[in-house]
This record gives structure tokens, sequence and C-alpha cells, in this order.
């Protein structure tokens, strides 16, 4: 069974009180439950991970090197900041989808750029949590037949 890393980074551990204005009412868990789901839906196994540390989040892209056929990753914060991120997904050789709750390119002026998007294979943001269901798709499309 072909993998697929999720992998949230900041304050995602938050959803369902955070900002619900922004980022809605379901928790982490929510998400987590729907990815699993959607994931075996489509024959896929879902690894789910979410940290609040930088270095773990690098670690866990490195942990899909070699293991995973693609990373959706919400790197949350660490997106406008993390040249280490960027580093590591340069690394992996599989596909890789940026997710974002809310559309970044309508917020806040330095939210607008992402080194997140410097690598990724696709971009999705302001459709909610179901941002990662369409990431799922967009996988499941590109390298359901490789
Ligand atoms: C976010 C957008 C980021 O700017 C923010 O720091 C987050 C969440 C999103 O999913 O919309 O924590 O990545």
């Amino acid at each position: 069974m072909k993998t697929i890393h999720i992998l949230n980074g900041p304050n995602l551990n938050l959803l369902g009180t955070r900002e619900p204005d922004i980022y809605g009412h379901k928790t982490i868990n929510d998400l987590e439950k729907m990815c699993h789901e959607k994931a075996l839906e489509q024959s896929f196994k879902a690894i789910f991970k979410q940290t609040n540390s930088e270095s773990i989040l690098v670690d866990s892209i490195q942990e899909a090197i070699g293991e995973a056929s693609a990373i959706i990753i919400n790197a949350a914060a660490y997106s406008h900041t993390s040249i280490a991120i960027l580093d590591a997904l340069n690394s992996f050789e599989g596909y890789v989808v940026e997710v974002h709750i809310s559309d970044i390119s309508k917020r806040e002026e330095f939210r607008k750029f992402s080194f997140v998007s410097l690598r990724a294979d696709f971009v999705i943001m302001g459709l909610g949590l179901d941002g990662y269901i369409k990431a799922i798709d967009k996988v499941v499309e590109q390298i359901s037949y490789k």
C-alpha cells in the first residue's frame, strides 16, 4: 500500500478553538480521522503528524524520504520562515502538496510568501479542512498509476 505522510506544523493542534472564524470548528482529531478515511478509500495509507517544533517537522520530512510516495504539508507559520523545512523537502523525491486552511494570499503581507511553495508540486489554500481531502485526491491522481 502506498503511503502519504500528512505533516502539520505549529498551533494546528489548537484547531477547533483557535481563531475559529479563520480555521473553523473542527479539531485536529476530526482532521486526522477525515484524512485516514479518505486515504483508505483510495487504498492509500496516511501517516498523520502534528508538531509545534520546527526541528521535529524537519525530522518528519526526513523520515518520509524513501518511505512515503507523497507528503502533504501544512507547515503553518514555518511556511513563511523556514529554509530548513524547504531544504528537507528538497531532499524528498516524491510528490509534495502544500495545504493552508486559510487563503494566505488574502491575509497579512507576511503570510503571502511561503518557502514551502518553492518546492511544492501543488498548492491548495482557502478551502478549510477540505483542502486536505483535495490534496489526497491530487496525490492519488498523480501517483496512483505510477
Ligand atoms: C496556515 C496559515 C499560516 O499563515 C498560519 O501561520 C497557520 C495556518 C493555514 O493553514 O491557513 O498557522 O498555514
